[in-house]
């Protein structure tokens, strides 16, 4: 079982049959005659029914609903979730902390299958979502780091609401879960990780934001986002942000996932990884968290009850449950032999740190004997177990939601969820370089489409992914358009040989514009696959380079990757008149493609990583967890935070057919906070002693936080086309201050400006959350200062002013 979480490739396959034996109940075709169920059809509770307190189902089961309180939905549901696990055995509570629950068929409890993945569509990757005839695909949306580079939360949002209206639709015909395992929040720390693609990238506030918005657009039921008592708030579907925390090491050069030990400093822990899991909770609400499965700092993480219990449910107030993921107590048993001890003792530390829920099968081997043994107190796990029946009342499992009872086949790829797809793409999609205006393409007569994603179609998809409803390939979009030779240029991605390259080229000379399609897919970074380099894969940089050499035509560029590649020899061959970054686009990605290429619509996607050269990889090893440069090591920072060494392309960086300019209005660029006695100025380390003010700062948790910094922004389209323009502001600290990140992203906002016109965007920023600094010790300070709020990234017309924080004793 632990292999399935080692190699992809594998553990694709053994999900399948998993699958088909676990759901295989829930499959049950329609029957005809009267002895069909008279609720609904097909259900996902025991093939017939969409809820479990439905009395024509406990009669069927030969009970009588009324002898069961816990479906008395008058009560509240802790009540009703302590009656029903008191009804329970010990070893029946063992079996339902599975991701395969069992059910208790005498008390009416059906088997549950708590996993179901959406982290950009409806995914058949979990154990319990699958597709038939009746259900063929799902929309397939881009992947996630493409709809990062949006910079638009309204659209995470709407993704969300989308993808949960399928989700519902999947549940009530019993080909999905209700409980989604999605998003990937973790911050991209290193560029060649394998799972970029699933993640928005490597700003924590911008992951944060994806966050709090995707799990809203999956979670919330209109009207009812501000249900007093959270912990009986309706769910949509419930989300979960994984993977808790500093996991982003997969597979590297003979380290993986499941024996790394990631050696965090305080100070990393709370500015960068854990930052988007308290935004996720604290303003997402989101209603499940899966710990990881590295170490850290020596402590697997679902083994921390400080990261889990203390933190999660304690501090932040998590009102849902603690996931595992899949199988990592078993991997802490038996690839990490964490503690020196048995089975039980394993299962009973994950429970004793909050765990709620293991996804695998190791607690319903170990957990009775765990209780037995009084390694574990079955009080805690009468407590862990309430919180799974809870939420799942929240979600209507036991009594329906009547709002969503008549989502079926027709709200799944409707017409409106494809052009969504196609319109997530567009916006996303980055214009890295165009010279001479060469796009958008004027009317062209031939084209030659060239390189090994030309055809793309399961590569636009990424991983966790599902059946689309159906694929548009770059080939498909364009031959729609005019006269397109097709050439692939290489046999796959990896391009390991030049035999396909010369038909490329002949292809290329005889065209009025070539567009090569080039770049990495699952084959090069991918969950358990790391990159070892940035560039392009095999002959790719070759193939490009001998098109660009004798075509007469413009040449265009797409690159559709995850991670950055070091294509500096294209951004600086005047031969490449323009380059696109295309992510992994999703179903309609070749339309989307298509669309900007010829200007139906006019790109604004940014980078939402940096784009390093390719030397970056030999000055620091994946696995050194630090931020911030080492010096005695020689490192070098990582990000656009703590980076300050030349790029292939910035963080930020995204080109538009159209131009615009900044210009500001500030109301006010300072402010004074009077101490009282409690409030202690704080010592940071500075540089250089001439920086040290009299009072360098005041811890966050000290002050009221209530300050703000307001401006607007007025944006004009000068150039000649419509547009959207992502505004980005930035803020970095007072001058001198020892070790603090360059600048960091604090707000952003896209709006769309037509020619000649100007829109006002206006920005209010928490003073706290914006000027804050963490210190090596882990707290939060905000230093007295001059620090610079700048707007625009490095490529834009920016406009910048300084925002002073005085303290006043
Ligand atoms: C559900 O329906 C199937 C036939 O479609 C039937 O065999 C089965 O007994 C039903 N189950 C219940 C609990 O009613
Ligand atoms: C919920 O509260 C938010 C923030 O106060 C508000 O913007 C929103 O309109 C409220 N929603 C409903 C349905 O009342
Ligand atoms: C849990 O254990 C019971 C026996 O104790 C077994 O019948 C059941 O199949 C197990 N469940 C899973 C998901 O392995
Ligand atoms: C494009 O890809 C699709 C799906 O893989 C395949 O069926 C089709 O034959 C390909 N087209 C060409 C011209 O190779
Ligand atoms: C080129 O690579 C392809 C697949 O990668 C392989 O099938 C083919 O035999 C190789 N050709 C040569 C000449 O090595
Ligand atoms: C762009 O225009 C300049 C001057 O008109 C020309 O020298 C150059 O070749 C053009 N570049 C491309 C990529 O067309
Ligand atoms: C850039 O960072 C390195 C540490 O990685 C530091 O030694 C160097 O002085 C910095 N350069 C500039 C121009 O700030
Ligand atoms: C401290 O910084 C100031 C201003 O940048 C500079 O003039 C001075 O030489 C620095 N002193 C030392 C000891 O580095
Ligand atoms: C945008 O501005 C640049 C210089 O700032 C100029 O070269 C270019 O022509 C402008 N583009 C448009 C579409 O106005
Ligand atoms: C942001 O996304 C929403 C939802 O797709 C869309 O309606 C809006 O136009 C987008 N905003 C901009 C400026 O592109
Ligand atoms: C910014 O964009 C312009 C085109 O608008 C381009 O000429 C210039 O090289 C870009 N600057 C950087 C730093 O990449």
């Amino acid at each position: 079982m632990g292999k399935l979480l080692r190699s992809l490739f594998f553990s694709l396959s053994i999900v399948w049959i998993v699958f088909f034996a676990v759901c295989s109940a829930i499959k049950s075709p329609l029957k005809d005659g009267p002895a069909a169920a008279p609720m609904a059809a097909r259900g996902p509770i025991d093939g017939n029914y969409t809820y479990v307190c439905d009395e024509s189902r406990f009669a069927a089961l030969g009970l009588d609903m009324t002898d069961f309180y816990y479906c008395d939905s008058s009560a509240p549901y802790e009540v009703r979730a302590k009656d029903l696990v008191d009804r329970m055995t010990l070893s029946e509570k063992v079996m339902q902390t599975g991701d395969q629950a069992s059910g208790v068929e005498r008390i009416g409890l059906p088997k549950y299958n708590w996993w179901s993945e959406a982290l950009h569509g409806v995914s058949n990757f979990g154990r319990c979502v699958f597709f038939d005839e009746v259900v063929p695909g799902a929309t397939s949306f881009p992947t996630v780091i493409l709809s990062a580079a949006s910079f638009n939360q309204s659209l995470w949002k709407t993704l969300g609401q989308t993808v949960s209206t399928e989700a519902r639709a999947m549940y009530n015909l019993g080909n999905a879960g209700l409980t989604f395992w999605s998003p990937n929040i973790n911050v991209v720390r290193d560029p060649r990780w394998g799972r970029i693609l699933e993640t928005p990238g490597e700003d924590p506030h911008l992951v944060g934001l994806y966050a709090v918005n995707y799990v809203r657009g999956l979670q919330d039921v209109v009207g009812a986002e501000n249900t007093t008592d959270l912990n009986s708030r309706p769910l949509k579907v419930s989300s979960c942000c994984k993977h808790f925390a500093a996991y982003d090491l997969d597979n590297w050069k003979g380290t993986d996932r499941v024996h790394f030990d990631a050696r965090v400093s305080v100070q990393d822990m709370a500015e960068t990884f854990v930052l988007p899991f308290e935004m996720c909770v604290k303003e997402g609400d989101v209603s499940s968290v899966m710990c990881s499965y590295n170490k850290i700092n020596g402590i697997p993480s679902c083994a921390d009850s400080r990261l889990l219990k203390q933190t999660i449910r304690g501090e932040w107030d998590l009102h849902g449950y603690i996931v595992s993921d899949c199988d990592s107590v078993e991997v802490m048993a038996i690839d990490q032999k964490w503690l020196d001890g048995s089975f039980s003792d394993y299962a009973a530390q994950a429970l004793n740190a909050g765990m709620n829920l293991d996804c695998g099968t190791f607690n319903n081997r170990s957990l009775t004997e765990a209780v037995k043994l009084g390694k574990a107190s079955q009080a805690d796990l009468d407590h862990s177990l309430r919180y799974l029946y809870v939420l799942l009342m929240r979600l209507g499992f036991f009594d329906g939601i009547p709002a969503f009872a008549s989502l079926g086949k027709d709200d799944i790829c409707s017409a409106e969820h494809i052009e969504l797809a196609r319109e997530a793409a567009r916006q996303g999609i980055v214009l890295l370089k165009n010279d001479n205006a060469t796009l958008p393409l004027k009317s062209v007569k031939n084209i030659a489409l060239v390189g090994p994603h030309a055809n793309a179609t399961d590569a636009m998809i990424g991983n966790y992914a599902g059946i689309p409803c159906y694929y548009v390939s770059p080939l498909d979009a364009f031959s729609s358009m005019g006269e397109v030779r097709y050439e692939k240029g290489c046999a796959d991605v990896q391009c390991l040989n030049e035999t396909y390259i010369f038909n490329a080229m002949e292809a290329a000379k005889r065209a009025d514009a070539t567009i090569i399609f080039a770049g990495t897919d699952l084959s090069i970074e991918a969950e358990a696959l790391d990159r070892v380099d940035l560039l392009l894969p095999g002959y790719q940089t070759r193939l490009i380079n001998q098109i660009a050499d004798l075509s007469t035509g413009p040449v265009v560029l797409v690159i559709m990757s995850a991670g950055g590649v070091d294509i500096s020899f294209a951004r600086d061959n005047p031969k490449i008149a323009a380059i696109l970054w295309a992510g992994y686009p999703g179903e309609q990605g070749g339309n989307a493609i298509a669309d900007v290429i010829f200007g139906k619509y006019n790109p604004g996607g940014r980078l939402p990583i940096t784009w390093y050269e390719a030397d970056y990889v030999d000055m620091v090893p994946m696995t050194s967890m630090a931020l911030r440069p080492v010096e005695s090591l020689g490192y070098p920072g990582r990000t656009y935070r703590f980076f300050n060494g030349s790029t292939v392309y910035p963080f930020g960086y995204g080109m538009s057919y159209t131009n615009f300019s900044y210009s500001l209005s500030t109301s006010h660029r300072s402010t004074n906070i009077n101490l009282r006695k409690l409030q202690r100025c704080r010592s940071m380390v500075y540089i250089n002693d001439t920086f040290v003010p009299d009072c360098p700062a005041v811890l966050v948790d000290d002050l009221s936080c209530k300050e703000s910094i307001e401006f607007k922004v007025a944006v004009k389209n000068v150039g000649r086309m419509d547009g959207s323009e992502v505004v980005v502001v930035y803020s970095s600290p007072p001058l001198g201050i020892a070790g603090t990140h360059i600048k960091k992203v604090v707000g952003f906002e896209r709006v769309f400006v037509k020619v000649g016109g100007t829109e006002k965007v206006k920005f209010s920023l928490n003073v706290c959350k914006s000027l804050g600094i963490v210190d090596s010790t882990g707290y939060a300070l905000l230093p007295s200062g001059s620090h610079t709020i700048k707007v625009g990234g490095d490529n834009t017309t920016s406009v910048a002013f300084p925002f002073h924080v005085n303290y006043i004793n």
